[in-house]
C-alpha cells in the first residue's frame, strides 16, 4: 500500500517541491493551502513535473479544524508534512500576532485534528532562525537558540509544544526539521520561487536583477567580520531540502518522541559570492551597490550538517552553481511568476 502524505502549505515554495518528490517516489500526496502566498497554478505544475496526480488538494487554513478533520476523515493519512505558515520575518515584527495566530494556531490546530484521528506521525518546518545571532558558526543542534523576530519565536515555540506534545503522548513520532537558506528551482523550470512584490530574501532579488526587472542588488553592508564583509548564509538547493524530508519520513520511527535536526549544506556563501555565481551561471551581469545594514540581520549563519548525514546516512548533492542555474531556469521561463 502507498502510503498517504497530507503536505499542508503544499503549493508553497518548498511544500511544491517536497509534493513533486514524495510523488515521484510513490506517495499519495494530499494538499492543504490556503493560497495566502502562493498560486493555485502550482498544484497543476506539480502534477505536471511530477507526472502523475495529487491525491487531492484543498483550498483550507490549517486555524480550521473543521476544514482539517473533513481532510483526514477522506483520506487515511500516514503522516503529516506541516510547511503552512507566515515567513517574512519584517511582517512579523509589524504584525506579531497574525504570525503567532497562524504559525503556532495553525500547528495547535493541526496537531488536535491529527490526534483525534489517530495520526502521529509529523515532519514540522522549523528554521535556522531560531539561533539567532549567533556567537560562532557552524551550528550544531545543541548551539544555543535566541529568536531575535516574531517570526523565529513562533518557530521555537512550535518545537517546544511538540516537544512538550512528544513528552506525553507516547505514539507521537514528529521530526523537526531546521531549515538554513533554501533556494533554487526543479531543474524542469516549472516550479521555483515566486515572492510577491519585491523580494524580501537574496537570491529571488538576485534573479529580478538579472532578468532585468530590478535595475541592481542592494548589498546590505559590507562591513560584518567575514571575509568580504557581507553577511554570509548556508544556502540549500531546494531539491536537497524536498529531498531531505522524504528521507526524513522514513526515519520517523528512528527513535519515539521528538527529533530536532538542521538541513543544511555546511557551506557559507557571502552576498558578494552568491551574486558572481548567479552572473556566471546566467551569463548575465548582476550590479550591486552596497547600502546599509538591513537591521536585525546578523553576519553568518552556516549548518554542522553532520547529525542528519550519520542519523540518516543522507547528505546534499546539489552545489551553489547548480542552486544558481535551477532558479535561473525558472526565472527566464517564468519572468512574471505564475501566470498560469
Ligand atoms: P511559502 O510561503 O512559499 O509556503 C507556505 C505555504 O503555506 C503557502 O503556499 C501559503 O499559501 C500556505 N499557508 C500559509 N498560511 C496558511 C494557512 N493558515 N493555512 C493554509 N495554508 C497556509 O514558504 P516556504 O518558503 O515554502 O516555507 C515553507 C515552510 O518552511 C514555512 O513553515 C517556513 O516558515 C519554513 N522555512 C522556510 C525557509 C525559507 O527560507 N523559505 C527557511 C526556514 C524555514
Ligand atoms: C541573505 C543575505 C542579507 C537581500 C531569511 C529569514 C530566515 C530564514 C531564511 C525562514 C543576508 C543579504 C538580502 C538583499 C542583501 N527563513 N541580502 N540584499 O535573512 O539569511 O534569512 O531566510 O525561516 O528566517 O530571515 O535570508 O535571503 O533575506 O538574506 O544583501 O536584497 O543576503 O543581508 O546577509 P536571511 P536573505
Amino acid at each position: 500500500m502507498p502510503r498517504t502524505v497530507l503536505v499542508t502549505g503544499g503549493a508553497g515554495f518548498i511544500g511544491s517541491h517536497t509534493c513533486v518528490e514524495l510523488l515521484t517516489h510513490g506517495c499519495e500526496v494530499v494538499v492543504v493551502d490556503n493560497h495566502v502566498n502562493s498560486s493555485p497554478h502550482v498544484l497543476d505544475r506539480i502534477a505536471k513535473t511530477a507526472g502523475r496526480p495529487l491525491a487531492a488538494a484543498y483550498r483550507a487554513d490549517v486555524r480550521d479544524r473543521r476544514a482539517l478533520a473533513e481532510v483526514f476523515a477522506a483520506h487515511p493519512v500516514d503522516e503529516v508534512v506541516h510547511f503552512a505558515a507566515h515567513k517574512a520575518v519584517g511582517q512579523s515584527v509589524a504584525r506579531p500576532v497574525e504570525y503567532y495566530d497562524t504559525n503556532v494556531g495553525g500547528t495547535c490546530a493541526l496537531l488536535s485534528v491529527m490526534h483525534e484521528h489517530d495520526v502521529h506521525r509529523l515532519a514540522f518546518s522549523s528554521s535556522c532562525s531560531v539561533y539567532g545571532d549567533a556567537r560562532s558558526v557552524p551550528l550544531t543542534e545543541r548551539s544555543p537558540v535566541a529568536p531575535t523576530n516574531p517570526y523565529a519565536a513562533t518557530k521555537l515555540t512550535c518545537e517546544r509544544i511538540l516537544e512538550d506534545v512528544c513528552a506525553h503522548l507516547p505514539h507521537m513520532r514528529v521530526l523537526a526539521l531546521r531549515y538554513f537558506n533554501p533556494v533554487g528551482a526543479h531543474p524542469s523550470g516549472l516550479l521555483g520561487e515566486d515572492p510577491q512584490g519585491v523580494p524580501d530574501n537574496l537570491m529571488p532579488y538576485v534573479a529580478q536583477v538579472a532578468v532585468g526587472r530590478r535595475e541592481r542588488l542592494n548589498v546590505f553592508g559590507d562591513d560584518y567580520p567575514t571575509p568580504d564583509g557581507t553577511g554570509v548564509r548556508d544556502y540549500i538547493h531546494v531539491m536537497d531540502v524536498a529531498e531531505g524530508h522524504r528521507v526524513a519520513l522514513d526515519h520517523l520511527d528512528d527513535r519515539p518522541g521528538m527529533q530536532v535536526f538542521n538541513l543544511g549544506t555546511g557551506t557559507g556563501t557571502s552576498v558578494l559570492e552568491l551574486a558572481a555565481a548567479f552572473a556566471e551561471a546566467s551569463g548575465r551581469p548582476v550590479p550591486h551597490r552596497v547600502v546599509e545594514r538591513r537591521p536585525g540581520d546578523v553576519a553568518a549563519l552556516v549548518a554542522d550538517a553532520s547529525a542528519v548525514a550519520s542519523a540518516w546516512g543522507w547528505t546534499t548533492t546539489r552545489d551553489l552553481g547548480d542552486m544558481c542555474r535551477d532558479a535561473w531556469r525558472f526565472q527566464e521561463r517564468n519572468p512574471d511568476g505564475y501566470t498560469r
